[in-house]
């Protein structure tokens, strides 16, 4: 008895300790952690890295909120990790501020690992959070012989219009499955399939890659699909990338397919933990069943797919189906491809899009409009006797007589076409194809269709969107809005500088210029990873980085080595770095970064980027290429040879500062000097003592001012010749891709921010008003792409979905938002919130989620009256700049600004109150 007594005292005790423990926890810490994230993905399922990084966010609702420590606890079980018990990894308690980038350091993992792991922080009082909720990362096949599947297909040879193949095996299972992972990839694209249910949402895995050299896997969780007893797995085969339609292949390598391969193939392994603690494996081999009879009759990313309802087979993905008519796989011989994780988010429908309107501009042609120009394909539901057809054409922009318009799609047929099994409602859905389109012809119905027949499915890289801006004005909104679209529609694995004709490719320059606008509107860190891999894969034995990545067609021969494309080797890394403190992204790409650099300077003694630019294209676009109706204006472009030496001087500079965070210490000294040759040798060779550089050009201004290469006392005279070349043009641009967003930001900078205003402001030609005023919903590739009353571009190259002009969506976010990142302090550690409010605008607001956390903008101004509401995300400071005209005017939620918590005023900067600011939300007012 007296033993129960005690027993149940110590328990007692123990209760209440732990209780005080734990609510001592959750009143005493200011922070929590939130969002934790491996490699930047949420719970990934195959990591191929051995240092995996984790990442979390800190929430608070208390200003100067800090994390001072942090220990995290990696375990083999979800029953170890809420025991926190580490075995695999346990930190204890770190002091350090950093929520980011911390590279797992426990037992060395191993292939098909599971992860289970948690985190806490201690707060600037040392107080402890509690564990955040956990999360988990499994490791996938490390080494390739960790792969025993074999790489399958069929012995056809792909050809134009060759039907998918079908592949299919059964496998019994002796008792119920605890977890199932299907590793699968292909050369082509796939859709697997088990027991009639289709497996992952993913939409042309496994992505564009150059299949020589790499080929991504995915890894899905297929647990819930399987049962003991019977099963059956299946997959679609289609050509994709690897056998399919490339964009410019026909004019380069004269064949516009098969330039991977002629025999697409399908990998799949599929590894099961049994509930009796057994292991099984099904792998793809000889054994599996292929057939060419299904309904796919064929399928090619650019011209489209026909699909023949007719010939589906009901059951072929589950075990009961019959597949003796099939035949057996063939099994390919060595593969030289090297498998390896997909590192980014995969192309996922994100969206839906119900058309506004269908009209019917000849007899039985219905023309539908999605009100939006979209990427992605159509889900048709219809009815009508078995072997009727239905056809989807689709395009951009109509004609005047509302049929639609395709010329501009070039060698791409963009068409989708239906066969009907008949009796009842059917319902299509493309598989291995996209589209670029905002109209859709149907022909080959019955009737007059009704709106809901339509549906638009949006698809891109499932990066989390980040960003958000409105303002006052409503064009500026559009114009916004209209950026967004364009990045969705063209971030399908690969940045593409178009997505409905012919091309598609991996443009190098139009990402070099987007990449600052892209990764404020979304998540792009994985996706880079991803992509950069396809750089370097790309870049020539001799340093040339390509102008497109993937490169198919010979990349140490053709189309490689431009200046201010290739740069987009060292200026997306440079960016990754800034926005998201990778180090990795670096350490990855430096070498290759310092061998294009190199290969310029071997074929350019004098510093001045004479030789070797390969296609040259210069500050593409600009003014010159424009039609003009009233009167020419020539002469707007700044010459190929300067703008090719001053985009060596930049990659340069963002090398040597590469070489810097590197510790590469010699490295960075030496091409910082490199740079300042550079700059000598092009001030001394296109600059003259009037301060004008050759060509006088708005381009040449903006881009030696954003470059940094004029000497400090000539950058004022620079800008006064960038405004006279405005006041030429009446007020207007003469700029190209490369130019535009640049001088914009460096109009800002100078002070002209009201020159800024006007040209995003106007809606006279060239412009972006002007654009959106002729009905754009997208970015287009010129100005002028399409005018009313006048018609058409040129149609060899007028894209309507383009995102290089649209880079001024970084200004918009820096400048009208005002969010800029700090070059000193990496990924948003600290950062500056410096709006300029002008150009009319009565409010503008806003967000950035950065890894750190949200950072929110809104400024109002009324009656002579400026209010400016901001965050600052936990464990981050900001510097505040507040306009005003001395310190004395400015209140925080009422109060004198100085005297306000988490307040620090330091300086007047140009009509500025300037305060440093700890993590918080805060409310200035200014009178
Ligand atoms: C693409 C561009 C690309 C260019 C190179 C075009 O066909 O669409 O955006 O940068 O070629 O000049």
């Amino acid at each position: 008895m007296k033993r129960l007594v005690y027993l149940s005292l110590a328990f007692l005790l123990l209760l209440s300790s732990l209780r005080v423990a734990s609510f001592a926890e959750r009143v005493g810490s200011s922070i929590t952690p939130s969002s934790l994230r491996c490699e930047y993905l949420v719970s990934p399922l195959a990591i191929d890295t051995r240092e995996p990084r984790l990442s979390w966010m800190i929430e608070s609702n208390v200003r100067g909120a800090r994390q001072t420590a942090y220990q995290i606890i990696v375990s083999g079980t979800a029953a170890k990790t809420a025991a926190n018990e580490g075995d695999l990894w346990d930190t204890g308690k770190v002091a350090s501020s950093q929520t980011i980038q911390i590279a797992y350091q426990g037992r060395p993992l191993n292939s098909l690992q599971q992860c289970f792991w948690k985190v806490r922080t201690w707060d600037q009082n040392n107080k402890p959070s509690s564990w955040s909720k956990p999360a988990q990362w499994t490791m996938g096949l490390m080494e390739s012989s960790d792969w025993s599947a074999q790489w399958i297909g069929d012995k056809l040879a792909s050809v134009e219009n060759v039907s998918a193949a079908m592949l299919r095996r059964t496998f019994k299972l002796a008792v119920k499955v605890k977890r199932a992972i299907i590793y699968a990839s292909a050369l082509g694209v796939y859709e697997l399939r088990i027991n009639g249910r289709r497996v992952g949402d993913q939409v042309l895995a496994p992505e564009f890659t150059d299949y020589h050299t790499r080929t991504q896997y995915q890894a899905y969780d297929v647990t819930s699909l399987l049962r003991s007893g019977d099963n059956a797995v299946g997959a679609l085969l289609g050509d994709g990338w690897y056998a399919g339609k490339i964009g410019l292949a026909q004019s380069l390598v004269k064949k516009p397919r098969n330039i991977y391969g002629n025999h697409p193939r399908l990998i799949a392994q599929l590894e099961i933990e049994l509930a009796n603690g057994k292991t099984e494996r099904v792998v793809t081999d000889g054994s599996w069943r292929t057939t060419r009879e299904g309904p796919i009759r064929s399928a090619d990313i650019l011209d489209g797919e026909a699909y023949d309802a007719r010939r589906e087979m009901a059951g072929w993905d589950e075990p009961r189906f019959d597949d003796k008519a099939w035949e057996g796989a063939d099994v390919a011989a060595a593969i030289s491809t090297k498998l390896v994780a997909q590192p980014n988010e995969p192309i996922r429908v994100r969206r839906e899009i119900t058309p506004i309107a269908v009209n019917e501009p000849k007899p039985g042609v219905y023309v539908f409009d999605m009100g939006q120009n979209m990427v992605g394909w159509c889900r048709l539901r219809g009815q009508g006797p078995a072997g009727t057809t239905v056809r989807l054409r689709h395009a951009e922009m109509l004609n005047g007589d509302g049929t639609i318009y395709a010329d501009n799609l070039r060698g791409a047929k963009q068409t989708d076409t239906y066969t009907l099994r008949g009796g009842g409602n059917e319902i299509f859905e493309p598989h291995f194809t996209y589209h670029g389109f905002r109209y859709v012809e149907v022909t080959g119905l019955q009737s007059k269709p009704q709106l809901d027949a339509l549906t638009g499915r949006v698809f891109h890289s499932a990066m989390t969107e980040t960003g958000s801006f409105e303002c006052s004005e409503p064009m500026l909104n559009k114009l916004w809005q209209n950026i967004l679209w364009t990045q969705r529609g063209n971030m399908l694995g690969i940045p593409t500088d178009c997505p409905q004709r012919d091309e598609r490719l991996g443009w190098m320059g139009d990402i070099q210029i987007f990449v600052g606008t892209g990764i404020f509107n979304m998540d792009m860190a994985a996706f880079f990873t991803k992509w950069m891999r396809d750089v370097r894969d790309a870049q020539a034995e001799d340093g040339r980085f390509a102008d497109f990545s993937p490169h198919p067609f010979g990349k140490d021969k053709i189309f490689t080595g431009v200046p201010g494309w290739g740069d987009a080797g060292i200026v997306v890394p440079w960016h990754v770095w800034q926005q998201y403190g990778d180090k990795r992204m670096l350490a990855e790409n430096f070498d290759a970064g310092k061998r294009w650099v190199e290969f310029i300077r071997r074929n350019n003694p004098d510093l001045l980027w004479k030789n070797k630019r390969g296609n040259d294209y210069g500050d593409w676009l600009n003014s010159d290429t424009l039609i003009y109706e009233a009167f020419p204006r020539k002469g707007g472009a700044v010459s190929k040879e300067i703008f090719a030496t001053m985009m060596f001087a930049y990659a340069t500079d963002l090398l040597s500062r590469m070489a810097a965070v590197l510790g590469k210490d010699d490295e960075a000294r030496e091409y910082a000097a490199l740079f300042a040759d550079i700059k000598a040798a092009f001030n001394k060779a296109y600059t003259n003592e009037d301060g004008r550089i050759d060509g006088d050009t708005q381009a040449g201004y903006a881009l030696a001012l954003y470059f940094d290469l004029l000497p400090e006392q000539m950058r004022a005279s620079a800008v006064k010749h960038m405004l006279e070349g405005i006041a030429r043009y009446n007020g207007h641009m003469s700029t190209g891709f490369h130019s535009t967003y640049r001088m914009m930001l460096e109009l800002t900078r100078a002070g002209h921010n009201d020159v800024a205003y006007q040209l995003i402001k106007t809606h006279t030609f060239p412009s972006w008003g002007y654009s959106i005023e002729n009905g754009a919903t997208t970015i287009w590739e010129r100005w002028d792409g399409y005018v009313k009353g006048r018609g058409f571009q040129n149609k060899g190259m007028n894209s309507f979905n383009h995102y290089a002009i649209g880079a001024v969506g970084e200004w918009m976010y820096r400048v009208i938002l005002g969010i800029n990142n700090d070059e000193e302090h990496p990924a948003y550690e600290h950062f500056i919130l410096r709006p300029y409010p002008g150009g009319g605008l009565n409010w503008a607001k806003g967000f950035y989620n950065s890894i750190r956390g949200k950072i929110e903008s809104s400024w109002s101004v009324a009656d002579g009256k400026l209010n400016f509401d901001v965050t600052i995300p936990a464990n981050a400071t900001a510097t505040v700049y507040v306009p005003a005209k001395d310190a004395v005017s400015v209140t925080e939620s009422r109060k004198p600004a100085s005297a306000a918590a988490g307040v620090q005023f330091l300086r007047m900067e140009n009509g500025a109150a300037v305060f440093r600011v700890q993590s918080g939300k805060y409310s200035f007012e200014a009178r």
